[in-house]
């Protein structure tokens, strides 16, 4: 099985553990992530806005709760099917579709042109971001945005060389993470619990933003979120590493834009 097949067979495994523990939105996007991403897409009506890699739908059913048209998809059939089951008094456009694929990213012009397009932690999911992003052009808008977010690459990649770690430590010194700047490709597990590892494909953000850079976009937003004081349990990792964005959020547009 190739890469790509392997991160689709792991998705579709996790599909429902996912979207019991999901719900309409975890405590870690709703307090990080659906703030910016709901500000910045601006839902409303007349709106067209493509989820990409939409999971369970939650965010897809906040911007249609605000009126926007959303065409949202996922290369993992069983998502689509939970998408569709938490969907059925809203009028979604569900599709599955691999956004690692050209072809399958080029079926989406005809639905298009979008205003905003969301991809909210999938890139790291993915082995190659290339096709992705050099698609955005033909489906954005001349005014369109696209957002997406990813663990922050930074402080959040779950690439510790833990002995390493305790080493300069014990001299006094502490680096960490302390892996960054290779691309590359570990299994981890990103929600307590989690029944099976997931495939992350770590970039840095010279090698995440330049991708898009390629593609002819500028970006024009770029937030590393935290939480409020007291606005999280105790208990929870973000709140005793309260100083620490745990992703990043990043909006892109055409350059020039003309309406
Ligand atoms: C961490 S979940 C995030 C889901 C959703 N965007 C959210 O924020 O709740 C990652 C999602 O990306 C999807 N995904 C991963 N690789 C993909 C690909 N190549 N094409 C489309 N979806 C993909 C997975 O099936 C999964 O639904």
């Amino acid at each position: 099985m190739n890469t790509q097949a392997k991160t689709k067979a792991i998705w579709n495994e996790l599909a429902t553990w996912w979207d019991e523990s999901y719900q309409e939105g975890d405590l870690y996007h709703r307090t990080f992530l659906f703030p910016t991403l709901t500000k910045w897409a601006a839902a409303k009506p007349g709106q067209r806005i493509l989820d990409i890699g939409c999971g369970n739908g939650a965010l897809a059913r906040v911007f249609a709760k605000a009126g926007a048209d959303v065409v949202a998809t996922d290369f993992s059939e069983v998502f689509i099917q939970k998408c569709q089951e938490r969907s059925q008094d809203l009028s979604i456009d569900y599709r599955v579709i691999d956004a690692t694929d050209p072809v399958q990213l080029e079926s989406l012009i005809d639905l298009g042109p979008f205003d905003c397009i969301v991809s909210s932690m999938v890139l790291h999911d993915m082995p190659t971001i290339t096709p992705l992003a050099q698609a955005l052009p033909a489906l954005l808008k001349n005014t369109g945005c696209f957002i997406f977010t990813v663990p922050n690459p930074c402080f959040n990649s779950g690439l510790t060389d833990i002995e390493l770690l305790k080493k300069h430590m014990a001299e006094g010194h502490l680096i960490m993470p302390n892996r960054y700047i290779k691309p590359q490709q570990h299994a981890m597990r990103s929600k307590p619990g989690q029944p099976v590892d997931q495939l992350i494909f770590h970039r840095p953000l010279s090698v995440l933003f330049d991708a898009f850079f390629e593609a002819g976009l500028v970006m024009n937003g770029f937030v590393e979120p935290i939480a409020a004081e007291g606005a999280l349990p105790p208990d929870f990792l973000w709140a005793q590493l309260s100083d620490i964005p745990p992703a990043v959020i990043c909006r892109w547009a055409k350059p020039n834009p003309q309406p």
